[in-house]
């Protein structure tokens, strides 16, 4: 019979300078290759760009050809404007958006060593955001995404290869000394090892004084069955547009109506719907609704969504209401709609 391994020492965690508890995010970072082209590209062509000189000093391209099949292509303005490599996954981005909002804020998930691995832990670092509780894996791969965004539209066109680096699980979650927090955020992913991390807060958050609570969010944005008992376990559920959809609703309010009732009492539902804004459903049943605030250009749309679960959690956390909350979270995914990246959101 093999004795039971020993609960793992929580580790010592960094405090933050003004004695400030943290917003904890757990969930996915991986590499974004965002490729920027000034209109989504036609499938099977071939797109090459020459700078001329005085095209370059001009930032005006001098020659596109764009090739598709014989007979298949008109020539179409398809090159590509940028690219860049940016730490990406949605608890990663609202991490960068908290830390830009001046939260103190920490990530959990996992890394593997390698140069995307680099990349990223030296860009927490760069935004100030604490990767204690990061689990280096030794086998697997760090997720990457290839993005194309549109200039033309800022639609963002997604493919994320994310297979084989294992998520962290409720043994390291663990080591987190949640005495340190005073928000921990789940993005949906590995379900039952988060539901078990779920839990150990809510044990804890049973014999804590009301000013020593920590508050949980969950955001569910896959339709995958196994991710929606989440929904019954944290104070705040963020849903997508996505979710709502796979069950049917043609707009924010008619999700909340509809999915209400898979949250616990007292739980506040929030639906984020792009161009409409949001709507969310509050602790005593109250409706409330934001306008999205779209910018003069729409030019980058990735990680709108993430940019708006921390801003809410961001209002929130500081004692907010859920109208106020959600009429920021607007705002500030507004503002990074109209840019590339996170940098200028505040
Ligand atoms: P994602 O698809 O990245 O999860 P959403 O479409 O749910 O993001 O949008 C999140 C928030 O971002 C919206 O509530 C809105 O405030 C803002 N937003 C997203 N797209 C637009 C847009 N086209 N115009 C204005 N605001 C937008
Ligand atoms: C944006 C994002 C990207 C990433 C993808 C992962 O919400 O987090 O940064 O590539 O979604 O699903």
């Amino acid at each position: 019979r093999r004795d039971p391994e020993p609960e793992p020492e929580p580790e010592p965690e960094p405090v933050p300078a003004r004695g400030e508890k943290r917003i904890l995010c757990v969930g996915l970072v991986c590499l974004d290759i965002i490729t920027v082209v000034p209109a989504y590209p036609a499938e099977d062509t071939d797109t090459r760009y020459r700078w001329g000189r005085r095209g370059r000093a001009m930032g005006q391209p001098r020659r596109c050809s764009s090739q598709g099949r014989p007979g298949t292509h008109a020539p179409r303005p398809c090159r590509c404007m940028s690219q860049r490599w940016q730490r990406g996954g949605n608890a990663s981005n609202s991490c960068t958006v908290l830390a830009l909002l001046g939260a103190p804020c920490a990530f959990m998930g996992s890394l593997a060593p390698g140069h995307a691995g680099d990349f990223i832990a030296a860009d927490f670092q760069r935004r100030g955001v604490d990767v204690t509780h990061v689990a280096w894996q030794p086998h697997g791969d760090v997720p990457c995404a290839c993005c194309i965004i549109s200039a033309a539209s800022g639609s963002r066109t997604i493919m994320l290869y994310d297979t084989n680096l294992p998520d962290v699980t409720a043994r390291d979650f663990e080591r987190v000394d949640l005495s340190q927090y005073k928000w921990i955020h789940w993005e949906a992913r590995n379900a039952a090892e988060q539901a078990a991390m779920m839990r150990r807060v809510e044990r804890h958050n049973r014999v804590r004084p009301a000013a020593e609570l920590v508050r949980t969010s969950v955001e569910v944005e896959k339709p995958r069955e196994e991710l929606l008992p989440l929904m019954g376990l944290a104070h705040v559920v963020f849903i997508s547009k996505d979710l709502a959809r796979h069950f049917g609703y043609r707009s924010a309010p008619e999700a909340l109506r509809g999915l209400r009732g898979r949250v616990q009492p007292g739980a506040t539902l929030i639906c984020a719907w792009a161009e409409e804004g949001a709507d969310a459903v509050g602790p005593d049943g109250e409706l409330v609704h934001s306008d999205a605030f779209p910018p003069e250009t729409l030019v980058d749309t990735l990680g709108a969504g993430d940019t708006f679960n921390a801003a809410v959690i961001f209002a929130l956390s500081a004692g907010r209401s859920l109208q106020d909350a959600l009429t920021f979270g607007c705002q500030i995914a507004g503002r990074k709609c109209g840019i590339q990246g996170f940098d200028g959101i505040v």
